[in-house]
């Protein structure tokens, strides 16, 4: 098996480095053996990125753009801007995976004076098994370089197919703690995401959330921010696994059809429930569907307690502390485990008369499973919407967001428009339910394959949460967690001898 490929693409308007520039940033993180080296290198760096500045002109108070004029004429060999950083972390925690590593600065290929020769971004692009994009926060979204490569994609039909179905994960550096990184980062995911990519946010030891969020203003902080440093180390490792983890099952085989299990959320008059039940037979016919209405369950409402997951037990224990007779999420938690793929689906109208909505109670009452060592881990979730037109109900973004925290694999989300009931856009449907059903495949074969060998990873960290990372100590002592992921892996283990060949 050909050794694996992450590029990281910087889209900093004052990054340090370009062409041999780049080259020599990877050869560094690949010499870099402990994180005490990489603190230092990256201190380093952004100390003579701001002394690049101070040559530029700013000892001398010129102007700042005649002083970035002289610092675009420089080689671009040293130093490193704050989103460059945290891409540095980013990249050296994925060569630390065992995945290779390369670097690309969009500025070198779009400058202000036009758009230069992109054979060799092309090339990059083209070569790699996963994109991970480092982009400063502008006014609360991803910069203009990041959107311009986005439109370059969507308008070169042959670099928008190489990037189909590859990972993709973002990293975000904003001036100010709430700057936008993360409206950034979903707008970046939701773009990717939609260009064709597979979607990954943070790893589990950083709590997975959107990606990697850096909190730099000047020139030259990056490094202090020692939190945003390993969420993007975090972003690294989880797009490198994610890579390492499809790669695993290549060449196998999976003897039998994808289980698939629908949750319908939100529905009217069984619109969505009708909807799911009449997909294209040539999708139906080759999964194993599983459908759970749970727009017609009684879910109570999550009490936000500070106990969650209940205590550590086997995947298959319901551990939420609700244990109310009403409630349905005990009976539907029989029905919740060992899927391939996951696909929400929600229907929303404008007047919403005979509307019938869990999803938002739903999706927290979950939050045991995620907490619970993060049950879903690396399942495709594909989110269906339908949505009579002009509704702006934003679904598609908000089921991405709250189910990429379950350390999933997002497909890009699956929207149909409905006027009076009618589907306004069916055309290529089928088209989009093959591949997503090929997708699913690739991502459960090395799924099967590489947990039946490793999953310790997925241990959940309750950042923020000292009553239970307490209570985490003493049933560690317990070897409760051994114990859940001892049995994990034997689940596993059992499905992979009988589904994978
Ligand atoms: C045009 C512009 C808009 C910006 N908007 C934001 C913003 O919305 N939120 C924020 O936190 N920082 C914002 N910043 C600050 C940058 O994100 C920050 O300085 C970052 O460290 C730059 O990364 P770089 O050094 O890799 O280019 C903005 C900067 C510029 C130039």
């Amino acid at each position: 098996m050909s050794k694996k490929i992450i590029l990281g693409i910087s889209g900093s308007l004052r990054n340090a480095r370009r062409g041999l520039g780049g080259h020599d940033l990877v050869q560094d993180l690949k010499n870099i053996g402990s994180r005490e080296e990489l603190d230092n290198y990256l201190t380093q760096e952004a100390q003579t990125h701001l002394k690049n500045f101070e040559e530029a002109g700013r000892t001398d108070e010129l102007p700042f753009d005649e002083m970035y004029r002289n610092l675009k004429k420089a080689k671009g060999n040293k130093g490193l801007s704050n989103s460059e950083v945290a891409l540095a972390a980013a990249l050296w925690s994925v060569k630390e995976i065992g995945v290779d590593i390369d670097y690309l600065s969009l500025s070198e290929f779009y400058t202000e004076s036009g758009t230069k020769d992109l054979t060799v971004l092309k090339e990059k692009i083209k070569n790699a098994d996963g994109i991970l994009i480092s982009t400063p926060v502008y006014f609360g979204d991803r910069g203009s370089l990041v959107q311009t490569l986005i439109n370059e994609i969507k308008r070169d039909d042959e670099l928008h197919a190489s990037i189909k179905n590859k990972i993709f994960a973002g990293i975000a550096v904003g001036a100010k703690r709430n700057g936008g990184q993360e409206t950034a980062l979903i707008y970046q995911l939701m773009d990717m995401m939609n260009l064709g990519m597979l979607g990954v946010g943070n790893d589990s030891e950083t709590t997975s959330q959107y990606g990697g969020t850096g909190l730099a203003g000047d020139i030259g902080t990056m490094p202090k921010d020692t939190y945003g440093l390993n969420t993007a180390m975090g972003t690294g490792r989880r797009i490198a696994r994610t890579v390492k983890m499809i790669s695993m099952g290549e060449g196998k085989k999976l003897v039998n059809n994808p289980r698939v299990l629908f949750w319908i959320l939100q529905d009217s008059n069984d619109k969505a429930l009708k909807f799911v039940n009449n997909l294209p037979a040539d999708f139906i016919s080759e999964i194993d569907p599983e459908i759970i209405n749970v727009s017609n369950k009684y879910i109570m409402r999550c009490i936000a307690c500070d106990v969650c997951p209940t205590h550590i037990d086997l995947d298959e224990e319901y551990r939420c502390i609700i244990k109310s007779k009403k409630d349905d999420l005990e009976d539907i938690h029989k029905n919740l485990l060992d899927y391939d793929a996951i696909i929400p689906v929600v229907y929303s109208n404008k007047n919403a008369t005979d509307f019938h909505s869990n999803y938002q109670r739903f999706l927290e009452r979950t939050r045991y499973l995620r907490r619970g060592d993060y049950v879903f881990s690396d399942t495709v979730v594909a989110p269906l919407i339908l949505e009579e037109i002009g509704t702006n109900d934003n679904m598609h973004i908000r089921v991405t967001t709250s189910m990429i925290r379950h350390h999933t694999v997002m497909y890009a989300p699956i929207t149909i428009h409905t006027l009076n009931d009618v589907a306004l856009n069916p055309q290529g449907l089928s088209e989009n339910l093959k591949d997503l059903k090929n997708t699913i495949r690739d991502v459960s074969r090395g799924r099967l394959v590489s947990y039946s060998e490793e999953v310790n990873h997925l241990k959940y960290n309750p950042v923020g949460y000292v009553l239970s990372a307490v209570k985490d100590r003493e049933d560690e002592k317990l070897s409760a967690r051994e114990k859940m992921i001892e049995n994990r892996i034997d689940r596993v283990k059992k499905i992979r001898s009988e589904r994978i060949r």
